[in-house]
């Protein structure tokens, strides 16, 4: 089609309200029934001809729910086979164009989306017959009230006789605090939970775990129902990981399907306390068109299982995979369905897995859980705040240039270990690794210049062990001191943290979070925390057992209190 004939169109279609046109009956398109393909097609009335019956979550809405008809195409080729408007002519029903990073829908194709500007995102999606209330009628069989029979509640009234100490499920042991903190205190029934992460890092694992701890029951006093179901995995094979992970649940019950349906279906004699979906890319619906994974599939799913929580008030556990860029797999609105967002980390040469809340509709996104993952599944770390300290740290005294600081990560406190080394003779180099290299410059420019430290002939190497980055320049006190400790050849005991943050002037600057931070170095046995002056104030008259809190206002001061016999 030439170029203009495609505009003539389109303004054709955009302003067609104005022309009017009356298509006699004998040429309209014929209408399917739009509940041909429905999953629960009992439950539906008669469809109207001129009213599509479209369910959402949120209710009746007819534009927000169509099908797809055509697979995803983000290549950038949408350009090329725009002519939606053929189609309409064709009687394939109302295209419309929906955006796969925001959900935003639009009536035609624009090279980017115009609600957040991402290119080559628009999919198509074409409202035909299949437009069916299938994440309603899945779990429609479990609802147990009509929405008539639904009226706004006194907030009293709702509040009124529940135990707020036993309302949500908890997780026993020290894996299931872990969780519980990142959880926000333990499940809340009825919530929906997505957990993403990168492949092997360790998600199948984390949840049959947390199966096990529910369907143990050990918060209940006896053993609860606790449905596994996977779409990835034979039964045996899960059997087989739950064997080494030495799980012998009687209440765990597996189940290996990909048709939610059948899944919501198979589970209503079983009354679980809870259920896991291992994966939602995995899981499809009848009535949707397109293959599991895809972008309504996945959509829609995920709204079927909400409702099944909702309605039930028995919370469900999601898998999702992670995109190349980190992203879970999927429109970015599924992080808006769910209730909680949990991404699972960890390095490939490290064990240590950690467990955030990237979204979390009852607590907060502070959290932070450390695990391991060992012989036999995922364990808590005695003392996450030791975790990157390296091993070598009893020795650290006859070793110089080496300096502890304390990062904060959600609310959570870590102490890394800073090492530097000061080589003359060579040339004037500088090569930092896990500390931003301007950062580096900073301090070592106000170390020459306000503590009178002549560096400047030396070659020196920053490096963070364990390979973690230093972000805040809470860390600034401790590059600075390792730095002298290598220039003076002066090894700092190990028992010596450092906090602060360094100015041009050489002076030191309080950090948030300062109580935090200082209470964690006491905790873990250390003799001397030296802070800014400025940050005794927020301590008070706070005493640290066993530990000595020196305020210094810079780092003169600093050097003359750690490096005396310079
Ligand atoms: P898995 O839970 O299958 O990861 P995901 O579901 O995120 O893809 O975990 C896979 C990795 O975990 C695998 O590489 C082996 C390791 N693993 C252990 O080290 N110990 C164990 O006890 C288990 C069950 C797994
Ligand atoms: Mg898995």
């Amino acid at each position: 089609m030439q170029v203009l004939d495609m505009r003539t169109l389109r303004i054709f279609y955009t302003h067609k309200h104005l022309f009017n046109l009356a298509v006699p009956k004998s040429l309209s398109i014929p209408r399917f029934s739009r509940y041909l393909h429905s999953t629960f097609p009992l439950r539906c009335a008669e469809p109207s001809e001129t009213t599509p019956h479209v369910w959402s979550i949120y209710g009746r809405a007819p534009d927000r729910l169509p099908s797809q008809t055509v697979s995803s195409s983000s290549d950038g080729n949408e350009g090329a086979k725009r002519p939606n408007d053929r189609n309409r002519k064709k009687g394939k029903g109302k295209v419309s164009w929906v955006c796969a990073e925001c959900g935003n829908s639009d009536g035609q194709w624009w090279g980017s989306c115009r609600a957040c500007n991402a290119v080559g995102t628009m999919t198509r999606f074409s409202e035909g017959n299949s437009l069916v209330s299938v994440s309603e009628a899945a779990s429609g069989s479990w609802l147990p009230q009509q929405a008539g029979e639904l009226r706004p509640l006194r907030l009293t009234d709702v509040n009124r006789g529940i135990n707020r100490l036993d309302w949500r499920i908890s997780l026993y042991g020290p894996f299931g605090a872990e969780v519980s903190r990142v959880l926000g205190g333990g499940l809340v029934p009825g919530s929906l939970v997505l957990v993403g992460g990168d492949p092997g890092v360790g998600k199948s694992t984390l949840l049959l775990q947390i199966a096990a701890l529910i369907a143990e029951g050990n918060d209940l006093g006896r053993p609860a129902p606790v449905v596994y179901v996977s779409g990835e995995e034979s039964v045996e094979q899960i059997g087989n990981r739950a064997d080494r992970l030495r799980i012998g649940a009687e209440e765990l019950f597996l189940y290996s399907s990909t048709d939610v349906e059948d899944i919501l279906a198979k589970l209503q004699p079983l009354s679980p306390r809870v259920l896991i979906v291992d994966s939602i890319q995995t899981v499809y619906l009848k009535g949707v068109i397109g293959s599991a994974g895809g972008i309504s599939q996945v959509k829609e799913c995920t709204s079927a299982l909400l409702h099944f929580a909702k309605k039930t008030n028995i919370p469900v556990l999601l898998i999702g995979h992670v995109t190349k860029s980190g992203e879970i797999a999927g429109p970015r609105v599924l992080e808006h369905i769910v209730d909680v967002v949990l991404y699972m980390e960890g390095e490939k040469c490290s064990s240590h897995r950690l467990l955030r809340a990237a979204k979390n509709r009852f607590g907060s996104t502070d959290e932070l859980g450390v695990l391991e993952m060992s012989q036999s599944g995922l364990q808590a770390v005695s003392n996450p705040s030791e975790m990157f300290l390296s091993e070598q740290c009893t020795d650290s005294e006859y070793l110089a240039g080496l300096a502890v600081a304390v990062i904060m990560d959600g609310s959570r406190a870590f102490l890394i270990e800073i090492q530097a080394l000061c080589a003359s003779g060579s040339t004037a180099t500088r090569q930092v690794n896990g500390i931003q290299a301007s950062r580096a410059d900073m301090i070592i420019a106000v170390l020459m210049k306000q503590a009178g430290l002549k560096i400047q002939e030396n070659a020196i190497f920053l490096n963070v062990v364990s390979g973690v980055t230093l972000t805040e320049t809470a860390g600034d006190l401790a590059v600075a001191a390792a730095i002298c400790s290598s220039f003076l050849e002066f090894p700092i005991p190990n028992s010596i943290a450092f906090i602060g943050e360094v100015g041009l002037g050489g002076e030191l600057r309080t950090v948030p979070r300062i109580e935090k931070r200082v209470g964690t170095v006491a905790k873990l046995g250390y003799k001397q925390c030296i802070v800014p002056k400025s940050a005794e104030k927020s301590l008070g008259s706070q005493v640290f057992e066993g530990m000595e809190v020196l305020g210094c206002r810079n780092l003169k001061e600093v050097i003359n209190n750690v490096f005396r016999s310079h």
